[in-house]
């Protein structure tokens, strides 16, 4: 479920036509639905309401600070990796204490960052990690509280770059390691085992995956419980969201709208599968979902540059870039991609929709069948929200995009355009070269 509709043919967030942000804030620029982001939570919290639950915001997916704010008003913690996504959470006047530490290779400052600020648990991936983070713990004179995390080599059936619980993944400790890694962690005079973990990989599209893993972890849990009183079971994240069609029926409500046979993945049907696994186990259930919240919330604006009609071919050049939203580059991702002025009176056009970066990976899909747009027009690539502005990058000098927040019929700047002095201040010509 999204807020992102036509009224009459322009393409709106809420209340909001996108166009005028466009037009005000210029482009490529991140849209996002606040209200889709409560929306998500909700129905998350509401599903497995019948458990102990807290909902760590994975904020690698989209981590600016106004969206941890949001989260963190409606009660998320987050799930966290490294110092600087720790700094985030403290710059949007959040919780740290609520919030996961993840992530395989923390160094001391960032684990003595976690601690000084109370951290909830740190998500422990080696054996060696959890001599480092007693070693800190020690110098500050705390106990540091850990879960480690699980692989169960449970494969998710998702694109092989974000699959993480597979046994030749570089994430956790696998299930028959599990026992001793517990075992030495019980040793360390500056650690506190306070719960398990695991997380099987990002953009799954089925629960089965997820009832495997669970059913997998589940009786080691039960001997964690008995022999370490551990409180908590963190499951992951990795709930998928749908990329394709997301606007085709025009209908605001589209993911509900789809035949019950072709649903992909709800809050609805993961709850339902994993509630009466989870429940027995008397546990706090932690949760790490970061796509569900964010990616249908948000979606990417772009003006369009030129129409180049080639040997056969078409290209429609857009002025935001791999760059900007490097999904389609990376992973072969499908984003849909509409116009902010839908016009049924023009002609369909098929073109490569292509960036401006000197590659030809920069490219966001291929022959796709569009209304035809003309140069200055703008277009919008669709759940975007996720893994969008976080894993942007500068290439080709590139600013980094602008990102806006829109709630009912308001809106706001949250992240103003990288300007090109920003990008180089840090840079300077050494002396020998003067
Ligand atoms: C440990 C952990 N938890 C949660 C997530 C969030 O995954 P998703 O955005 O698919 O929910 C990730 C993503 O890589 C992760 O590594």
């Amino acid at each position: 479920m999204h807020h992102f509709h036509y009224v009459g043919p322009n393409l709106h967030c809420e209340s909001v036509d996108l166009a005028e942000i466009a037009r005000l804030y210029g482009t490529p620029t991140y849209v996002y639905s606040a209200e889709t982001m409560a929306d998500n939570y909700r129905r998350l919290a509401e599903g497995l309401s019948g458990l102990d639950l807290q909902i760590c915001y994975a904020m690698k997916a989209n981590s600016n600070i106004a969206l941890l704010r949001h989260f963190s008003n409606l009660g998320a913690g987050f799930d966290l990796v490294g110092g600087g996504e720790i700094k985030r959470v403290l710059a949007a006047g959040a919780n740290v204490k609520s919030s996961v530490f993840a992530g395989i290779g923390k160094t001391e400052a960032e684990i003595q960052l976690a601690l000084e600020n109370g951290i909830f648990s740190f998500h422990v991936e080696s054996e060696p990690e959890l001599a480092r983070i007693n070693h800190v713990a020690g110098k500050l004179g705390v106990k540091a509280p850990i879960a480690i995390r699980v692989n169960p080599d449970v494969d998710a059936h998702t694109h092989a770059k974000i699959t993480t619980g597979k046994s030749d993944n570089k994430f956790g400790i696998p299930l028959k390691h599990a026992a001793a890694a517990y075992e030495a962690a019980s040793k360390y005079p500056n650690l506190t085992i306070k719960g398990v973990q695991m997380h099987i990989g990002s953009q799954l599209t089925s629960v089965a995956p997820f009832i495997e893993a669970v059913r997998k972890i589940t009786p080691f849990v039960g001997e964690l419980k008995a022999l370490y009183g551990i409180t908590y079971f963190s499951i992951g994240g990795g709930m998928g969201i749908v990329y394709k069609d997301a606007l085709a029926s025009g209908a605001k409500v589209w993911w509900d709208a789809q035949p019950a046979d072709q649903r992909p993945l709800t809050p609805e049907t993961y709850a339902a599968a994993l509630v009466p696994l989870l429940q027995p186990l008397g546990l706090k259930i932690v949760l790490e979902h970061g796509r569900f919240m964010v990616g249908n919330s948000g979606v990417l604006l772009a003006k369009v540059e030129h129409l180049k009609r080639g040997a056969g071919k078409n290209f429609l050049i857009v002025d935001a870039a791999m760059n900007d939203l490097v999904r389609p580059a990376m992973y072969e991702s499908y984003h849909e991609i509409v116009p902010l002025h839908r016009d049924s009176g023009r002609r369909a056009l098929v073109a490569d929709v292509v960036g401006p970066i000197c590659e030809s990976g920069d490219c966001f899909a291929k022959d796709r069948q569009l209304q035809e747009v003309g140069e200055g027009e703008y277009i919008a690539f669709m759940s975007a929200g996720a893994y969008g502005y976080t894993m942007a990058s500068r290439y080709n000098t590139r600013a980094m995009a602008a990102e806006v927040l829109v709630k009912g019929g308001t809106f706001e700047l949250i992240n103003a355009r990288e300007t090109f002095e920003q990008q180089i201040a840090g840079e300077k010509i050494p002396a020998f070269l003067k």
